[in-house]
């Protein structure tokens, strides 16, 4: 197979040490990607154990199948994550006896091969899908999206100042002909940004802003958080890497609240007890070594929690 898929997998040792994988139990890899993750917990489960897999792009699957043939304990799924009730309904299992494993974000081969349309810095058509058979693309976003829902995604899922700026400009150019490109769109940025100093390119924020609302991510790190938690067993483990502060933001706020002895406030708390316990307070971050071998994990925040009820 001709295979162009590269992807560095980020805190290896980290996340699967976190899993404390055991023989004989049920393991997820919600984001198979190139297969790292997956891979080193095969290794350590096999051959008692069981993986099951979920990814969206099918390149990734492919990859990840030739990588992991020689693993009869996986079952790779192409379906989003967000269908793991489902899915696992579907194979019989209802609880995850060992653990599950998210690796949130794109991987280093969605966003650095120029076709997939994930990179200012390469001429592509507008696309960013994950998954390759989705019919909704960044050129949906960008070309028929609202101007005030063009500065909402922007502010908020870029932290884009310029919003406003921006999302005029492209409404405007789109009157005349359609936005198709990656470097059309880059270059309505740089025009409609003030040259500020920063040692990122103007068109990061509102690609990256771009990216998430065509993948809908945030809005699935939500739902398939809590559908991990009802699935996992007690004393499962769940381990979760995100690469920027909103994805953070949302596995924080999920795990303190599902941590939180009392979320009622009452004077007579009635609440449940929790349904997990931290295992890190603070995020892990990525060591010195790994950041020097590669520089974007730098940004990888993992965070892991145990079920406890
Ligand atoms: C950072 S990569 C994972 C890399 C992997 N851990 C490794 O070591 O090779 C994230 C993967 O999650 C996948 N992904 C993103 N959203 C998904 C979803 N909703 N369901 C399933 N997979 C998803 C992406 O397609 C990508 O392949």
């Amino acid at each position: 197979m001709a295979d162009d898929f590269r992807h560095y997998t980020v805190m290896l040792d980290e996340a699967v040490d976190a899993l404390e994988c055991q023989r004989g139990k049920i393991y997820v890899d919600c984001t198979l990607g190139g297969g790292g993750h997956s891979e080193l917990i095969l290794k350590r489960i096999s051959p008692e154990g069981r993986l099951i897999a979920f990814d969206i792009d099918e390149e990734a699957i492919a990859h990840a199948k030739e990588r992991l043939k020689d693993f009869p304990n996986i079952t790779i799924i192409k379906s989003s994550y967000t269908n793991i009730k489902e899915e696992l309904n579907k194979l019989g299992i209802d609880k995850i006896t060992g653990g599950v494993i998210l690796d949130l974000g794109a991987s280093y081969h969605q966003l650095t091969k120029g076709e997939r349309g994930f990179s200012f810095s390469k001429e592509a058509p507008l696309d960013m899908r994950f998954d390759m058979q989705s019919d909704f693309s960044a050129y949906d976003v960008v070309n028929k999206y609202h101007e005030d829902d063009l500065v909402r995604i922007f502010s908020e899922y870029g932290e884009e100042r310029f919003s406003k700026r921006i999302a005029k400009k492209i409404v405007e150019t789109r009157r005349t002909a359609p936005i198709r490109t990656t470097k059309e769109l880059a270059d309505i940025i740089i025009s409609a940004t003030p040259r500020v100093k920063s040692h990122i390119h103007p068109a990061t924020r509102v690609f990256q802003a771009i990216r998430i609302e065509v993948n809908n991510e945030l809005k699935n790190v939500n739902i398939v958080l809590h559908d991990i938690l009802d699935l996992l067993d007690d004393g499962g483990i769940i381990s979760v890497i995100s690469f920027h502060s909103l994805e953070d933001r949302i596995v924080k706020n999920i795990f303190k609240y599902e941590s939180q002895k009392c979320r009622c406030n009452e004077m007579i708390c009635k609440c449940p007890p929790p349904r997990i316990a931290l295992v890190n307070k603070k995020p892990i971050m990525a060591s010195e070594k790994e950041i020097l071998e590669n520089p974007p994990s730098r940004s990888a925040k993992l965070r892991i929690a145990r079920k406890i009820c």
